[in-house]
């Protein structure tokens, strides 16, 4: 009986040692020393013995399992401090590896065309006026000359708010308006970009938020000739020097007259080509002389009073710029597209 106790005591002996992961050491523990554990078994088994033998057993027996249960206690500390010595081990900094170069970030490509317009407006004498993106029906059409049922208010498809009369931007426009009151008799040269909201299905040439850059001068003897030397030298400080410009016919209810500008194909130099649908132009922008009506709401008399305005997508002139096939690349958040640009 003694020697089978030896055996078991030594069997679990082992067993301990070679425990490698902290994680097993609860199986071992249970199957040895738990309440149905092989040493627990044999200590118990002391009752089954002759008389005579009961004494040497019974100590030798609870001697082993006393030995096991600090035996246990000194692996379980061990493999502890193992397992932190590793970790540590694995967190170390390797000193002498290269460093991470931090990459730096870009301006997005909307930003950019933006900031370039701005230069270039600015150079010419036009400040930036921001005004708001959560405007009212009045500002955003009625008094561009758009009055409510007016059917010109479906060109531009509309978000409207829970709150009657209070829309968000179609267009830059509104900020017209708001620049004549703030600044009315004085003389005006302004450029007012920012966001503008569509309920549209977005494709690849219609997204339902963009940027704008409307443009408005105002005072005294401001002629058409105005308009087209503003926009004809804006084209070809943007585009290069040598740019054809041409201005078309077009109708805007806050302009009178109004026109469109197209610009020769940057791509195929005016030859004819899929991006110029076989034209040889690019439209850029639409301008116009401010509508009296609107100069009127403003705060300027018309008799006394003239000026021009236009208004142009940022997204489409760097789509045309950078042969940029799909405006949702935009705002897609693709960085593939945004470390293109800068
Ligand atoms: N607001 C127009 C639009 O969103 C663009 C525009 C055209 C603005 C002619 C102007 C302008 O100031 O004169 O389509």
């Amino acid at each position: 009986m003694l020697e089978t106790l030896e055996g078991l005591g030594q069997e679990a002996g082992e067993a301990l040692r070679a425990i490698q992961d902290k994680s097993e050491l609860g199986a071992w523990r249970s199957a040895y020393l738990g309440r149905r554990g092989k040493i627990t078994d044999a200590v118990k088994a002391v009752g089954t013995l002759p008389p005579d033998e009961r004494p040497a057993y019974g100590r030798r027996a609870n001697e082993l399992k006393r030995a096991l249960e600090a035996a246990y206690e000194a692996r379980a500390g061990e493999l502890e401090k193992q397992s932190a010595v590793s970790a540590r081990a694995a967190d170390q900094v390797d000193v002498s590896l290269p460093g991470r170069p931090p990459r730096p970030g870009r301006l997005h490509p909307a930003t950019r065309t933006l900031r370039e317009i701005y230069r270039i407006f600015a150079e010419m004498g036009f400040q930036v006026y921001r005004s708001r993106d959560v405007e009212t029906d009045d500002f955003n059409f009625t008094w561009l000359n758009m009055p409510p049922h007016h059917p010109a208010r479906d060109m531009w498809d509309t978000f409207y708010t829970t709150q009657p009369g209070v829309i968000l931007r179609t267009h830059t426009s509104p900020g017209q308006i708001h620049a004549m009151r703030q600044y009315h008799p004085e003389p005006i040269r302004v450029i007012l970009p920012g966001m503008c909201y569509r309920y549209e299905q977005i494709t690849a040439r219609s997204e339902i938020m963009f940027n704008q850059v409307e443009g408005l001068a105002v005072g005294e003897e401001i002629t058409m000739a105005d308009l087209k030397g503003t926009l004809v030298d804006f084209a070809r400080r943007m585009f290069g020097q040598g740019r054809q410009v041409r201005f078309r016919a077009s109708h805007f209810p806050f302009t009178e007259p109004s026109a469109e500008v197209d610009m020769d194909c940057i791509l195929c130099n005016g030859e004819g080509c899929r991006v110029c649908k076989y034209t040889g132009w690019l439209e850029i922008l639409g301008c116009g002389m401010v509508h009296p009506v609107v100069l009127a709401y403003g705060g300027y008399d018309p008799a006394i009073y003239s000026g021009f305005a236009f208004g142009m997508g940022p997204e489409r002139i760097a789509m045309l710029k950078h042969g940029i096939e799909d405006i949702r690349h935009f705002w897609g958040n693709d960085l593939r597209f945004l470390k293109q640009f800068g």
